[in-house]
């Protein structure tokens, strides 16, 4: 993309009502824009963000077996009814009515809707294990939308159903989602801690958040240090028996407030208990019967007998996954972004635009970025040096080419890591070819 033909409208100054870093960052660095409280519009680089996040959850929950969907943002008021959570989920449901006077709602979740799919298609024992999800826009009327996409009115999330014979069965489901969202987690480049965690108005006995520590997350977490820095599962056998996985990461302390067991945690050597605070980027839960009772989900055992199916949801907070990525991953300069998520692979600086060699260079260089597939930004604009050198800071692309007639008269480009500052001279082949070898794809 040549930065002439984008649209990334940066803003100089820090809006006063941004007061972390990533709302300040996504302001600045023109990704997102506020339309209303709590409610965004998504600006092409901060929509390439989004989607590549997306992207990575969709390809994990794809390996775990879990298959993509589509329910609508606007539901019926009616099956809310059927489970009793039209009355009970209170003024964070933004409820609507259409023109003859139905009771209409956008969906803050979709449990309800999804147990009905299920009762409406499934009837046998054979059918299952499932395990549905969708990544659809979510609205919560939050009483205080703050800290930008983090917590917002309209957010998107993936939120996946899972549907087992028994509660055995779905213990295995659960497993699954909790490895799966580990792996996730790890792709974007984040440490990301499974704790015990409160069930909430969705209910049930069995749940997990999972957080990504950092000073400005609004949940107060415990857990023993070790497990920030454990290992992603990595690639797994999903129809193996999972739970000694999970129980390795269950043997350590780690739970949220609300779960906090103060006699438990003292129990961890001093050096190792971490009390600290956290985003919840995820949450997954195992509710049993909670809705597929009141709702009539049952399927024939193998003996003929009608069962009420067991069920679990698992819930990514993908736009605030935006914000949480920041979050870990920022400096005084700006956002850096790791590699698999950022918007572009890389910024091609020209820090004389109209000087033929530097044209000509930064061409050849952006061309054969882009044919091996790294995706670079071209700064073809003619602002001075320093403003493209804050510029590109700012919006954290992974890698800086430099391309300057000084260096080109030594046949040299400026290669900067935009995470640890590191700065190579090359030639601005060897500079493609090092570039693309980053990202594993060829020049
Ligand atoms: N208001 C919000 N803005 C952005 N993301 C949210 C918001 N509420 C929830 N999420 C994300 O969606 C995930 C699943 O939501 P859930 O656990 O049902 O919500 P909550 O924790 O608010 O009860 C959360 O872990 C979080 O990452
Ligand atoms: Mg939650």
């Amino acid at each position: 993309m040549r930065l002439s033909r984008y649209f990334l409208p940066l803003l100089k100054e820090t809006p006063a009502d941004a007061t972390i870093a990533s709302h300040k960052y996504m302001l600045r660095a023109g990704m997102i824009k506020q339309n209303s409280a709590g409610i965004y519009s998504w600006l092409p680089l901060g929509f390439k963000v989004l989607k590549k996040i997306e992207q990575i959850v969709r390809e994990e929950q794809d390996k775990a077996g879990a298959i993509e969907m589509l329910m609508p943002t606007i539901q019926s008021a009616d099956l809310w009814k059927e489970t009793g959570r039209y009355n009970a989920y209170g003024p964070e449901m933004l409820r609507i009515t259409d023109r003859h006077e139905r009771e209409m709602l956008y969906g803050p979740t979709n449990e309800d809707m999804i147990t009905d799919i299920f009762r409406s298609f499934v009837r046998s024992y054979k059918d299952l294990p499932k395990n549905l999800y969708h990544i659809q826009w979510k609205f919560r009327d939050e009483r205080r939308p703050r800290f930008g996409v983090m917590r917002g009115r309209e957010f998107l999330m993936k939120d996946a159903y899972s549907f087992d014979m028994s509660a055995e069965d779905a213990r295995r489901s659960y497993n699954k989602m909790f490895l799966a969202y580990l792996n996730t987690y790890a792709r974007m480049g984040l440490k990301a801690v499974a704790m015990k965690a409160d069930t909430g108005p969705i209910g049930g006995d069995l749940s997990h958040e999972f957080i990504i520590l950092a000073e400005t997350g609004e949940s107060e977490v415990f857990c023993h240090a070790d497990l920030v820095n454990m290992p992603p599962p990595g690639e797994l056998d999903f129809e193996a028996d999972l739970q000694p996985l999970v129980n390795e990461r269950l043997a350590l302390y780690a739970a949220t407030d609300e779960m906090h067991d103060a006699a438990a945690f003292a129990k961890i050597p001093e050096d190792k208990r971490l009390s600290a605070r956290g985003i919840e980027v995820g949450h997954i839960f195992y509710f049993g019967e909670k809705y597929s009772e009141p709702m009539g989900a049952k399927v024939m055992d193998k003996d003929g007998k009608a069962v009420t199916v067991h069920m679990g949801s698992y819930g990514v907070g993908v736009s605030r996954l935006v914000g949480g990525i920041i979050e870990a991953s920022h400096d005084e300069n700006g956002i850096i972004w790791p590699k698999e998520v950022a918007p572009f692979g890389a910024g091609i600086i020209n820090l004389k635009v109209g000087d033929e060699e530097a044209d000509k260079v930064s061409e050849d260089v952006y061309a054969k970025l882009t044919a091996a597939g790294v995706d670079p930004l071209y700064d073809d604009k003619s602002d001075r040096g320093g403003v493209k050198f804050s510029r590109m800071d700012l919006i954290g692309l992974p890698y800086q080419i430099t391309v300057g007639p000084r260096g080109l008269k030594e046949g040299i480009v400026e290669v900067k890591d935009r995470a640890t500052g590191k700065r190579q001279n090359l030639a601005p082949d060897a500079a493609v070819n090092f570039i693309s070898a980053q990202f594993g794809v060829g020049a």
